[in-house]
C-alpha cells in the first residue's frame, strides 16, 4: 500500500504469517526503469514468498521493469488495474485501464514474456459508468487469453470523477456476489477477492465459498495481530508466534537496521497497530509514538512499550 507499507512493513507481517503471500506497494514501471533499482526493488530474503506490484500502461516499459526486477527473486510479478488516484489515472495507470482490456493483455503479455516469473492482475469490477456483470467477465476473459490465470480482485468501482482515492476504497459499494460468480463461471482460473475483510472468520466464509484467496489490506496494517496472527492455520498451520514473540523476533532486524545508520521510526511505525484492541493498545502506541523521537530512543523502547500491554492484562 503506497505510503504505507514498504520492505520493513512487510519483515514485521513475515514473522505474523509464513504462508500468506505479501505485495509490495505498487513501483511504477518508469520508476524502476529510471530510478534506484535497488531502493526500489530490494528487500529481505526472509520475506519470501514476496509478490512485486507494478504500475503501468507501456508493455515494452512493463516488461524492461520486469527483466530489471527479476534477479531481485520475486515470487510473483502483479500489475495494478485497479489503483484510482489522479496521479496515476494522469499516467494511465491503474483502475483507468479497466476500460482497456485489451492493452491490459499487451502489458501481461508483455510482462510475460519477459521472464519466468507468474504474472498475476488486481483489478476493480469496473470503473464509473461500466456495467460490472459486463465488463468484469470481458476483461477476464481477454486478459486470461494473454496467459494470466491469476486475479485479485478488489470488489467496488473505481469512480474515477470526483472521490479522492480514499472515498473510492469507501463509498461504492461492495459486490462479493460477483466475483463469487466470476469464480464459478471461470473455474480455471485462481480468483481472489479483495475489499473490506476485516476478521480470520470473514476470510474462512469466502474460501468456503469457492474463492480461491482473499487479499486483506487496511485490516492488515491497522490489526496484524488480529489477521496475521493465526492466518497460517487457514493452511493446516499452527503454532506460529504471538504478539510478544513478535516483538523479540523482530528486535535482530531493528537492531542491524540501527546499526546501519537506520532510524528506529522507519519500522516501528508499522508496528503501532500490533495489539489493536487488547488491554494496553494505547499504551503501546503512545509509547512508541512518543519515544521514537527521543535522542538515544533504541530497543529499549519496545520493552517499555511493552510493559503497558503486560500491565493493562494483569
Ligand atoms: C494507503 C493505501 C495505499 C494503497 N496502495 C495500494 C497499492 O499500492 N496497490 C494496490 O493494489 N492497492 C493499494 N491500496 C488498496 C488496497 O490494496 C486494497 O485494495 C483496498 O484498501 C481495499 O482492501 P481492504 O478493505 O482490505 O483495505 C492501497 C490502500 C491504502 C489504504
Amino acid at each position: 500500500m503506497m505510503d504505507w507499507t514498504d520492505r520493513h512493513c512487510r519483515f514485521f507481517h513475515r514473522l505474523m504469517t509464513r504462508r500468506a503471500m505479501l505485495y509490495t506497494e505498487m513501483v511504477t514501471a518508469p520508476a524502476v526503469v529510471h530510478g534506484p533499482k535497488d531502493r526500489l526493488l530490494g528487500y529481505s530474503g526472509a520475506e519470501h514468498p514476496v509478490a512485486l506490484q507494478l504500475g503501468g500502461s507501456d508493455p515494452a516499459e512493463l516488461a524492461a521493469a520486469v527483466r530489471l526486477a527479476v534477479p531481485f527473486g520475486y515470487d510473483e510479478i502483479n500489475l495494478n488495474v485497479g489503483c484510482p488516484s489522479d496521479r496515476v489515472q494522469s499516467g494511465c495507470f491503474g483502475a483507468v485501464l479497466m476500460e482497456r482490456p485489451a492493452l491490459v493483455a499487451d502489458c501481461v503479455a508483455a510482462m510475460r514474456d519477459a521472464s519466468d516469473v507468474p504474472v498475476t492482475v488486481k483489478c476493480r469490477i469496473g470503473v464509473d459508468d461500466q456495467n460490472p456483470e459486463e465488463v468484469l467477465p470481458d476483461f477476464l476473459e481477454r486478459v486470461s487469453a494473454a496467459g494470466v490465470t491469476h486475479f485479485v480482485i478488489h470488489a467496488r468501482k473505481a469512480w474515477l470523477q470526483g472521490l479522492s482515492p480514499k472515498e473510492n476504497r469507501e463509498v461504492p459499494p461492495l459486490d462479493y456476489d460477483l466475483v463469487k460468480r466470476m469464480k464459478a463461471a471461470y473455474p480455471q482460473l485462481t480468483i481472489c477477492i479483495n475489499g473490506g475483510v476485516t476478521s480470520l472468520a470473514q476470510v474462512r466464509d469466502l474460501l468456503a465459498a469457492g474463492l480461491d484467496g482473499v487479499m486483506l489490506g487496511r485490516a492488515a496494517y491497522h490489526d496484524p495481530g488480529s489477521v496475521l496472527i493465526g492466518a497460517d492455520a487457514l493452511w493446516g498451520d499452527g503454532d506460529g508466534l504471538d504478539a510478544f514473540g513478535v516483538v523479540e523476533a523482530i528486535k535482530p532486524y531493528i537492531a542491524a537496521h540501527l546499526e546501519g545508520g537506520g532510524r528506529l521510526h522507519q519500522i516501528t511505525r508499522h508496528m503501532l497497530g500490533l495489539f489493536h484492541g487488547r488491554p494496553g493498545a494505547r499504551g503501546w502506541r503512545r509509547v512508541l509514538s512518543e519515544g521514537v523521537a527521543k535522542p538515544g530512543a533504541g530497543l529499549g523502547l519496545l520493552d517499555l512499550a511493552l510493559d503497558e500491554v503486560s500491565r493493562a492484562a494483569a
